[in-house]
């Protein structure tokens, strides 16, 4: 199975989590996208989306599924996306799509975070994938010297600017075994809006595509 296959599997079976006459939250990526696609097959059962993303709102729209801002809403009960890595206690990096700060937004909206993911993305420890970190502008060199100091190399994402207008930095040669107490770290340095490490904002469940089939991993 491509890696693709194995996207479209895990989309599809992320409809078992989607709550009738609700709200669904979305995320971004392209394995949110084939989850659009299938919440379009059943549109008709929920209320709306809501979106994570400018890109995911339009494609939810071209869908014909109404999205709902967020400002509207007290929670939802479920909120679908994927992740860049994901480790064996449901926490996730994300942000390789730069959508980072608003998809943690609708995961706190949450009452459950089901990951969609290929089994690539399944690791011990997080970190491998260089960890995205959305931050203002004038702040990158200061947050960049901060991760060195934590032996991370952090580069400004080229020709990246996020949703809300701000910069991308991308650090590698972290190991985060402790993935909590980082987040809460690094969310207190002047300029950083939000880190990629979702640990406060861990999944619930995970729908992990792999050639045998989708498993599902609860935590
Ligand atoms: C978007 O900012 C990310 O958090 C995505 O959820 C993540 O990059 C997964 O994307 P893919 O489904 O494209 O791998």
């Amino acid at each position: 199975m491509t890696a693709d296959q194995l996207k479209a599997q895990v989309a599809r079976a992320a409809l078992d989590y989607v709550v009738d006459g609700a709200v669904i939250g979305v995320g971004t990526g392209s394995t949110v996208n084939h989850f659009i696609e299938a919440l379009a097959t059943v549109r008709h059962r929920i209320a709306g989306a809501v979106s994570s993303s400018e890109a995911s709102t339009a494609r939810l729209r071209g869908h014909g599924i109404e999205v709902v801002e967020a400002g509207q809403l007290e929670r939802v009960p479920v909120y679908v996306d994927g992740a860049d890595e994901i480790d064996g206690r449901g926490c996730m990096i994300k942000g390789g799509g730069a959508a980072l700060t608003r998809e943690k937004i609708v995961a706190d909206l949450a009452d459950r975070f089901v990951c969609i993911v290929d089994q690539s993305k399944l690791v011990g420890t997080l970190g491998r994938y260089p960890l995205p970190v959305e931050v203002i502008p004038m702040a990158v060199a200061q947050v960049a010297r901060r991760f060195a100091e934590m032996g991370g190399r952090a580069a400004q994402r080229a020709g990246v600017v996020t949703d809300n207008g701000n910069a991308i930095v991308d650090v590698a040669g972290l190991s985060i075994t402790e993935p909590l107490s980082m987040e809460t770290e690094i969310n207190q340095w002047p300029g950083v809006v939000t880190v990629g490490i979702f640990a406060r904002h861990r999944a619930q469940v995970c729908l992990l595509g792999t050639s045998e089939g989708v498993r599902t991993l609860k935590f």
